[in-house]
C-alpha cells in the first residue's frame, strides 16, 4: 500500500471507531480511545522519519510525541464529525477519564475497624461505625455513578486490608448514593448521571444538574480478585437516570470544562504531511 492509502486507512478505522461511541462502555472497552492511540503512534512515527529527512535530530521523547499526536488525531476526527457528534464523542472522551478513578480521599479507618473486628462481634456498634464512616465520605464531592462504583471498591478492600472480611455493606444496607453528597433537605444522596459532562452552567443560577436519586443501588462487596468495577459486566449500572430531580445551583470542583485543542501551525502541517 502507498504512504497515502495506507494513512486514509488508519483515518477511516479511526473514524468508524469513534463516530458511534457509547459513551459508558466506551470507557472501559476503549475501542475510540485504542483507535486514538494507534493513529498517534504512527503519526509520531512518520514525524521522526520527516524530521530526520529534514535534518533536525529529534530531541523530544516519543511518548510525547505520541500524546502530542493525540490531539492531532482528535482535532482530524472532530472536524470530520458534526458539530454536535464531535461535541459528544470529545465529551464522551473526557468523561472516561473523570470516571476512571474515585475522587474521594479516605480517612484513617480504625474507628471501623475496631467496631467491625472479632468477626462483627456487635452489629450494632459496627454498623453505626460504619454510617460515620461514610458520613464523612458524603461531606468531600458529588460523584457519578461510575465513581461511586470505584469507590465502593476502593473502600471495601481497605476494610479487606484491615481483615473486615465480612460484607459490611451488605450487613449495614450502603448504598452507592451513600457515597456522594447529600443533597439539602432530602434525606438522600446524588450521584449524577454517568457523564459529569451532564451538568450545566448558566451565569444567572450557577451549576445545575440531575441527580439520580431515585435507585437505591447496593454498594458491591469487592472479591479479592475483582479488577477495576465500572468494567465488570456482571454488575449493572444505570446509564442515565430512572427518574431525575434536577438541582440547581450548587458548585462542584469536580465538574470540569475541558479544553482539548490547542491550534497551532506545526501540528497542522505534520498533519497535512500525514496525509
Ligand atoms: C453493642 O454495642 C452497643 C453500642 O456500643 C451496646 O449498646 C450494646 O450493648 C452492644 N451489644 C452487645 C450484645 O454487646
Ligand atoms: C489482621 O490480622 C492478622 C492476623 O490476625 C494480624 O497479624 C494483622 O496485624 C491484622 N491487620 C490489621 C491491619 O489489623
Ligand atoms: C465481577 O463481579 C462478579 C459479581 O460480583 C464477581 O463474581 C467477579 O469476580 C467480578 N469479575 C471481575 C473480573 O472483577
Amino acid at each position: 500500500m502507498s504512504m497515502n492509502l495506507r494513512a486514509l486507512w488508519i483515518l477511516s478505522k479511526l473514524l468508524s471507531a469513534c463516530e458511534n461511541i457509547d459513551p459508558v462502555k466506551e470507557c472501559c472497552d476503549q475501542v475510540c480511545q485504542n483507535a486514538i492511540l494507534e493513529t498517534a503512534t504512527k503519526l509520531a512515527l512518520k514525524a521522526s522519519e520527516v524530521l530526520i529527512i529534514a535534518g533536525s535530530h529529534g530531541i523530544t521523547e516519543h511518548s510525547t510525541k505520541v500524546d502530542d499526536c493525540k490531539h492531532i488525531a482528535l482535532r482530524w476526527l472532530a472536524g470530520k464529525l458534526e458539530p454536535s457528534r464531535a461535541k459528544e464523542v470529545l465529551r464522551g472522551l473526557s468523561n472516561c477519564k473523570v470516571n476512571r478513578v474515585c475522587p474521594l480521599v479516605f480517612p484513617d479507618m480504625r474507628h471501623v475497624a475496631k467496631g467491625c473486628g472479632n468477626d462483627i462481634s456487635n452489629k450494632t456498634e459496627c454498623c453505626s461505625a460504619m454510617e460515620n464512616y461514610v458520613s464523612h465520605l458524603q461531606k468531600q464531592s458529588l460523584i457519578t455513578n461510575l465513581q461511586a462504583l470505584d469507590c465502593a471498591t476502593t473502600l471495601g478492600m481497605k476494610l479487606q486490608r484491615s481483615n473486615i472480611t465480612k460484607d459490611v455493606y451488605s450487613l449495614c444496607h450502603i448504598t452507592l448514593k451513600d457515597f456522594s453528597l447529600q443533597v439539602a433537605k432530602q434525606e438522600s444522596g446524588c450521584l449524577l448521571p454517568s457523564l459529569p459532562s451532564d451538568a450545566t452552567f448558566d451565569h444567572s443560577s450557577g451549576i445545575s444538574f440531575i441527580c439520580d436519586l431515585n435507585d437505591n443501588i447496593p454498594a458491591h462487596w469487592p472479591s479479592k480478585s475483582q479488577l477495576s468495577a465500572p468494567c465488570n459486566k456482571t454488575i449493572k449500572i444505570p446509564a442515565l437516570p430512572a427518574a431525575a430531580n434536577a438541582q440547581i445551583g450548587l458548585y462542584n470542583e469536580d465538574v470540569i470544562f475541558y479544553v482539548l485543542f490547542a491550534a497551532s501551525a506545526v501540528t497542522m502541517m505534520l498533519l497535512q504531511s500525514f496525509v
